[in-house]
Order: C-alpha cells, then structure tokens, then sequence
C-alpha cells in the first residue's frame, strides 16, 4: 500500500553521511566530545533540583479554565520579567504559546496565504526554513553581510523582498552568530517594513544572555524590541517580539513561549484578536505550566546565573586557547553559540567527517546554518569549558596535520 505524504514536510531521508558514520562510533562505544549540547537540562543537571518542579503540583490545576491568550496572572508575571530588564510591556498585548516554534508557526497562520513568503537572515537558526515550508510558506532568505562581524544589509533585503513577501523576520542575537541588532539596524528594519507594509517577527530567546560588547564602535546594541527608545516606537511597523521559557529559563520541557504583539493601532489590536483565535483553536498550552509561571520566574536568577556563568567560562576557553591560532573565534555578543573559522585547507562536510572519525568530535557544521561561504563549524558554548579546551586542542592538533 501506498499514501501521498504532504510536500509542505521537507523530507531528505532518515539518514546522510554523517548520521550513519555517528551512528557507526556509538554502535562502537567510541567515546565522543559532545560540543553541541544545546539542551541546558543535559549540560547542567545540578542547576535543576526537584523543587523547580513544585510549583506545577498547584491544585487550582485540577480545574480546566482555558484562556486563549494565556491566564493573566502569567501574563502578569512575564510583564514584571521584562520590567526587571528595564522595559515597560503590558500584560494585555501577550499571547502564550507552547514555544517559540509554535509561535512561528502561528504567526505564519496569521499574516501568510500558501505560497506567500517571508524574509529571514542568513546564517540562522536552521528550523526557520522547515517552519516555513511546513506552513506552506516560502522563507525567503536575505543574506547579512561579513565584515568580521555580521551586519544588516539593506540592500539584500530589497534584493530578497518580492510582491508576495508579507512578513520580515530577525533573530537578535542570532543563532549561531550571536549578532545582536544595532538600533541602527532596528531603524532600518522598522522602517522598511513600514514603507513596504510587512510585519517584523523578532525572536529574542537568547537576549538575556549578552557578553561584553566586543565592538562598541558599530553603535548601541538593541537588547529587546518589546521596547522601542522613542525614536524607534514612531516608526509605524507591526512587530511581534517572541521569547519563551526554554531559553529564559534553560526549561525547555515546561513548553511556555510568548509572543508579544506591539505597533500602531488600531492594527495592533485587530492582528492580536486574530492571533487569540488561532490560539483558541489551539489552547496548547498547559495549566500546571501558566499558574507556575510567577513563581518559575521567582527561580530565574539562580538558573540565568548558573548558565551565564557556564557560557562565559566556555567562551573564555575558546578566547585563550584559539588566540593567535590558525582557527578564527568571531566575536561572539550573545547566545549559547560560538562560530570557529577553519583553515580552507579541506571542504567543510571533509573537516566535518575528519574531526568526527579521526577526532571523535562532534561539532556543527557552517552549511547547517546556511554561511556564505566555507569553512565554519559552530559549537555550543553550554559545553564543559574541559570539554571545549580538550575540542581545541584536537582541533589546532588536526589543523597542523594537515
Ligand atoms: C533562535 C531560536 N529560536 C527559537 C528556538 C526554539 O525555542 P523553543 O524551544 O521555544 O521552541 C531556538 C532553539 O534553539 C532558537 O535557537
């Protein structure tokens, strides 16, 4: 028997070279440094201890009320999160998710038709395009450009805009290259989705975790877009600015993301109504998680510092050991990800398959992430600052054999 499977799903297979030759060494037993755990729950089991979880056991959950944007006492709770960053958000312009992914997924609902597209950087968080397709949406990419740093390019953006672009997304600070927007930058995005009637999608899951500026000089970093410094918030620009619990809190598996509708009215309040439809449809996300949300929150210092501590300690790792090597360490401003230039000396998918069967490193290759150009591979800075130091050393030791 056969079925017709959707096209909307990008199918490659279950396997490729390297899923088969990884899943080769772990038939083996061959031990592997891991520099790719991005699960915080994998790579710090003892910030979590069983208390986080008492507040789920609330008996109030017994009861099923649901709300499609989500119980205002959570509400209330990510309004004060943000308050304690310094920024002033109301509570009524929230709408909870599942998580971040869901959130895209809706939003495509919102503003796209089949086959209408959507702008997105590149490099980037990998899932976009699978996001897109599997909303029948063409994500269509606008390349930022390198100069040591990743920028903002406008005029990739007129290259890549078309009439059925409908909608513009950023990721501040970006996954992988951890570039967050300049307010420069922002003007620009606001402005051109303003003059050409599109909504601006800004996914800020990592923008609490920022470092040290590592280049003033390209003007004043935009922490969050919820909100704008008052030149900004003229701009008429429908925006929607989504975070959630995975990141904030390193609790992925407690699935509550927001999406936070801001913008001129009465535009606003008509794109938030449709959006509490999609989400009354839905109502995916769990009462246990929203009526813990106040108190999760209450818990966020201690487990923002524990992953702040661990990032920073990684990426002082990669800073010493890479310094004057033949690897490039680019600036990294924020995230959970480092970006590693290699020597051209052989193919990325070659470096790729070396480092994995030679090294028994396992690292993310630049083409998951879409560079423009070889030889990159990215590694999570949520990895043991040893296990960093001991990837550095077989990597430096595989460059020089070469
Ligand atoms: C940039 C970016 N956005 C969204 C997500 C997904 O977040 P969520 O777990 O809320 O779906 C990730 C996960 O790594 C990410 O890197």
């Amino acid at each position: 028997m056969t079925v017709q499977f959707s096209s909307r799903l990008p199918w490659q297979g279950l396997t490729n070279r390297f899923t088969q030759l990884l899943g080769e060494l772990r038939q083996r037993d061959v031990p592997l440094l891991d520099l790719v755990v991005s699960n915080p729950t994998r790579a710090l089991p003892a910030l979590y201890s069983a208390s986080l979880l008492a507040p789920l056991s609330s008996p109030e959950a017994l009861r099923y009320e649901p709300s499609p944007q989500g119980a205002l006492d959570a509400r209330l709770a990510i309004a004060d999160y943000y308050h304690r960053r310094g920024l002033r958000i109301d509570p009524e312009h929230l709408v909870l998710c599942a998580s971040t992914s869901e959130a895209y997924s809706w939003l495509f609902q919102l503003l796209c038709n089949p086959g209408d597209a959507v702008l997105f950087p590149e490099p980037s968080y990998p899932l976009l395009p699978f996001l897109g397709s599997l909303a029948s949406v063409e994500i269509r990419p606008y390349p930022l450009r390198f100069d040591g740093r990743f920028h903002l390019s406008i005029s990739a953006l007129e290259h890549a805009r078309s009439d059925r672009t409908c909608a513009l997304l950023s990721v501040s600070p970006n996954n992988p290259t951890g570039s967050y927007l300049r307010q420069h930058e922002a003007e620009a995005l606001l402005s051109f989705c303003s003059d050409h009637d599109l909504a601006l999608i800004v996914d800020e899951v990592f923008s609490d975790y920022a470092f040290a500026d590592p280049c003033p000089h390209e003007g004043p970093r935009l922490l969050s877009c919820a909100e704008l410094p008052s030149s900004l918030a003229q701009i008429p620009a429908l925006r929607f600015v989504l975070s959630g619990f995975s990141k904030v809190l390193g609790l992925p598996q407690l699935k509550l993301g927001w999406i936070l509708v801001a913008g001129p009215e009465p535009l606003r309040t008509e794109a938030q109504a449709r959006l509490e439809l999609i989400a009354d449809t839905f109502l995916s996300v769990g009462t246990p998680v929203q009526l813990a949300t106040p108190a999760l929150l209450r818990a966020r210092d201690h487990l923002f510092s524990g992953i702040s501590r661990r990032i920073s300690d990684s990426l002082q790792v990669l800073q010493t050991q890479l310094a004057g090597s033949a690897v490039t360490l680019l600036p990294v401003e924020g995230g959970w990800y480092a970006t590693l230039r290699l020597p051209r000396l052989v193919s990325e998918e070659e470096w790729l398959i070396r480092l994995l069967c030679e090294e028994h490193m396992i690292v993310h290759p630049g083409y998951f992430f879409d560079f423009p150009d070889e030889a990159y591979v990215v590694v999570s800075l949520l990895s043991a600052p040893a296990d960093l130091a001991e990837g550095c050393r077989r990597l430096l030791a595989k460059v020089e054999s070469l």
